[in-house]
């Protein structure tokens, strides 16, 4: 149980937990609180994810900075790590059932996940031919130069796992934003040549 102090600790100050835990806004009004709970949901699940995108394109980032090859193995691993959370992330979403997202979806106006800019930077620089992982003129070896194959892999996990989602809950009507939902997110999961998925 939480004390009445607890937005004041200093655990909740080093994490800005005020500020975080203030902007789930479902646009659902507070008349229909099954409906409200269930957008809260969704509206949570996309926060976190965006949160852990965030911190998957700073480690990136860093791991093109990077010259220490032993540091920069561990935050590639790191990214690794997150991509797999955000495989399972996608989970908690099939608790909700499509009728009752059907619901609240039109509140969504035309805002899609597909508008989301960090995955797709975080896509993109993963999916870019050359190493993603080093600065653009430095050696190659060991872990590292299969760590590009490795998260390429992870974000094509990613897409099925999120097809699937999407199929279960909207089908092959079109994407909020007009654009054509299914087909266009099937066009994407293009697999590697056999031998290169691990
Ligand atoms: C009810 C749950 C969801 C539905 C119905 C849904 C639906 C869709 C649809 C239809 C598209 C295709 C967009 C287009 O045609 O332009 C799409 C794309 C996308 N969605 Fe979702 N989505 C859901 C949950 C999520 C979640 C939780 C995330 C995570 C933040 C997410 C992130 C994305 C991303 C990144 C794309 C771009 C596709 C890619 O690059 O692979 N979606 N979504």
């Amino acid at each position: 149980m939480s004390s009445p102090d607890a937005p004041h600790t200093p655990c909740a100050r080093y994490l800005r937990l005020t500020e975080l835990l203030s902007l789930q806004h479902p646009r659902t009004g507070d008349t229909d609180s099954a409906q409200w709970a269930d957008e809260r949901f969704f509206i949570t699940v996309h926060q976190s994810a965006e949160v852990l995108a965030g911190q998957a394109i700073a480690d990136l980032h860093q791991a093109a900075r990077g010259t220490d090859d032993g540091t920069t193995v561990g935050v590639v691993r790191r990214v690794g790590a997150i991509l797999a959370v955000l495989e399972e992330h996608l989970a908690p979403l099939d608790q909700l059932d499509a009728e009752r997202f059907a619901r609240f979806r039109p509140l969504l106006e035309d805002a899609s996940g597909g508008q989301s800019y960090q995955f797709a930077a975080l896509f993109t620089r993963i999916e870019t031919p050359h190493c993603a992982v080093r600065p653009p003129d430095a050696a190659v070896s060991g872990e590292l130069a299969g760590a590009p194959a490795g998260l390429r892999a992870a974000v094509i996990r990613w897409r099925v796992r999120h097809l699937l989602l999407v199929e279960r809950m909207i089908g092959d009507s079109p994407d909020t934003d007009g654009t054509e939902g299914l087909a266009y997110l099937r066009s994407l999961i293009v697999l590697p040549p056999r031998g290169q998925v691990s």
